[in-house]
């Protein structure tokens, strides 16, 4: 494959929205930032260079990293923090990965505006599982904030409350109608485009939809799936979805496209507004006196218009795009996802709901970053920065989603542990969504690997029942899955790539607060299977 060099210069843009003007975090001045293009089997190496008053560091998110984790990204996970200053180079071999994927910081709340969109052509001389596009355009979902960003987390741990909402949703960097800045995307009657979109909030899952035009998904996270013929779709944050755009509908001439909220936590804070972008027939004047007409979007708390679409999605599993999912399975891990409300302390005074404060964890367990990141740490053999003693299980078991739980779950604990995988493991992992506190739908990603989802419900996984009904013929592989609110998702993949992976909740308050777990997967038994040594301008801490 080729090689693409790409310089990225993170540093500080002053920008105008809303009606005023601040300076963002970009990278090389554009926001959003830029979008990569490559084809399968290329490789990315992409220098960043931190302009900017803050650590910086970026995840490629989708990317496998095969043997390779030293370019993910996650602060405190694979690296430390490229200090103000600093470069680093990282290297991404595009392997496996086709469709969208996208690149963010991953570094507190840096991600709100450093981001951008990354588009793998298929192999050269291959072509699409479906008829080639007339032309690509990237839809990146996003948001304007008046307030500083990277203040929000401090902001949110001091109090122990919800950090603030962004001021207005956006579609590639502009707001919409309500303001002067709205994108157009400018089509040819009978022609078809593939939309590239990507869930780039921090906090909201959005319905999406076009005034009077049917969409249809054909890939997800770098991964394709059967065509879904759709009305909208819903996109958690980190989710990416590929959708075919037939341009059949000019009488009118120009349509919105719009995007808002789907809100599964009863009761939580979120935006109900929304943000929209013009679709725009070419030579289409004659109609432009009349306003387009806005899409119907469902309800904000509507479920069962989620689940029903997300339901929907499976695998090509065809001969050239063949599926891996394991038959047998020789770890079984099941965690739960939580909402937690501690008590203030002496040392942490809080003033949440309550005068509480809040925290979110898996099976339990908040995770605390340490000083030096996991990967150095294990690499290098140094003591005490972490423990391995994540637990398979809950260690408590309990009906996870009743409608009233003992006020003795709302607790959580503090920990810096990771759960150890055999090279190669067969791994079948169930996300069981909880109701402590609040249930909410929790789309959740890891690092390093893409999964097969087999299975998932409503209510309690059921370990005699639910597995008859697994999908082990044509199950969606996935990065970032979207666990149903009160319900669970069965996950199975080989744990065949070395190193130390992230697992989180992408809603940013949920990680914010604590909703990570890290897995260390072994080295395989010779060199082709183990990781590779770090590169040398590892930033250190
Ligand atoms: Cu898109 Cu760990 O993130
Ligand atoms: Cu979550």
């Amino acid at each position: 494959g080729k090689v693409h060099h790409h310089k990225f210069v993170v540093k500080s843009t002053s920008f105008t929205r809303l009606c005023s003007s601040k300076n963002i975090l970009t990278v090389n001045g554009q926001f959003p930032g830029p979008t990569l293009k490559a084809h399968r089997g290329d490789t990315l190496v992409v220098k960043v260079y931190n302009q900017a008053n803050y650590n910086i560091t970026l995840h490629w998110h989708g990317a496998r990293q095969v043997r390779n984790p030293w370019s993910d990204g996650p602060e405190y996970i694979t690296q430390c923090p490229i200090k103000p200053g600093n470069m680093f180079k990282q290297i991404i071999h595009l392997t496996t990965e086709e469709g969208t994927i996208w690149w963010h910081a991953h570094n507190g709340w840096a991600r709100a505006t450093v981001h951008g969109a990354v588009i793998i052509y298929p192999k050269r001389g291959h072509s699409y599982p479906f008829p080639k596009p007339h032309a690509e355009v990237p839809i990146i979902l996003g948001e304007w904030w008046k307030e500083q960003v990277m203040e929000i987390p401090s902001v949110a741990n001091i109090t122990g409350g919800e950090p603030i909402l962004s001021n207005a949703y956006t579609i590639n960097g502009q707001p919409g109608y309500l303001y002067p800045y709205t994108f157009k995307m400018i089509v040819d009657y009978g022609k078809t485009y593939l939309l590239r979109i990507i869930n780039a909030v921090m906090d909201e899952e959005l319905f999406f939809a076009i005034a009077n035009h049917k969409l249809t998904l054909v890939g997800k996270d770098g991964l394709y799936l059967k065509p879904i013929k759709t009305d909208y779709i819903m996109i958690t944050p980190g989710q990416s979805m590929d959708i075919l755009l037939e341009a059949n509908q000019q009488h009118h001439g120009h349509y919105f496209m719009a995007a808002r909220s789907y809100s599964s936590a009863f009761g939580a804070g979120f935006d109900n507004t929304t943000t929209t972008a013009l679709l725009v027939y070419k030579n289409s004047h004659k109609h432009h006196k009349k306003s387009p007409i806005l899409p119907n979007l469902p309800p904000y708390n509507n479920t069962q218009a989620s689940t029903s679409f997300t339901k929907k999605f499976r695998s090509l599993a065809t001969k050239t795009h063949p599926i891996n999912v394991p038959k047998k399975v020789d770890t079984h891990l099941l965690f739960t996802f939580s909402v937690n409300l501690l008590n203030c302390t002496h040392d942490k005074p809080c003033t949440g709901p309550f005068g509480m404060r809040f925290a979110a964890s898996v099976n339990n367990i908040s995770l605390v970053h340490p000083d030096i990141d996991f990967l150095s740490a294990y690499y290098y053999k140094i003591p005490d920065v972490f423990e391995m003693d994540f637990p398979k299980i809950p260690k408590r078991e309990f009906n996870y989603t009743a409608e009233k739980l003992p006020e003795y779950f709302l607790s959580t604990s503090f920990g810096t542990k990771v759960l150890v995988l055999e090279y190669d493991a067969s791994v079948e992992l169930i996300l069981q969504g909880t109701n402590v506190l609040a249930s909410d739908n929790h789309p959740v990603h890891l690092h390093g690997y893409s999964f097969y989802v087999v299975g998932w419900g409503f209510g309690n996984f059921d370990p005699k029942k639910d597995p008859k009904n697994y999908n082990l013929i044509d199950p969606p592989e996935e990065t970032t899955v979207g666990v149903p609110k009160n319900g669970w998702v069965a996950i199975r993949f080989k744990a065949n790539n070395p190193g130390m992976w992230l697992l989180h909740c992408h809603i940013e308050r949920h990680a914010s607060w604590g909703m990570n777990m890290v897995f260390l997967v072994k080295d395989g038994p010779n060199s082709q299977t183990q990781m590779l040594p770090p590169p040398k301008d590892l930033p250190k801490c």
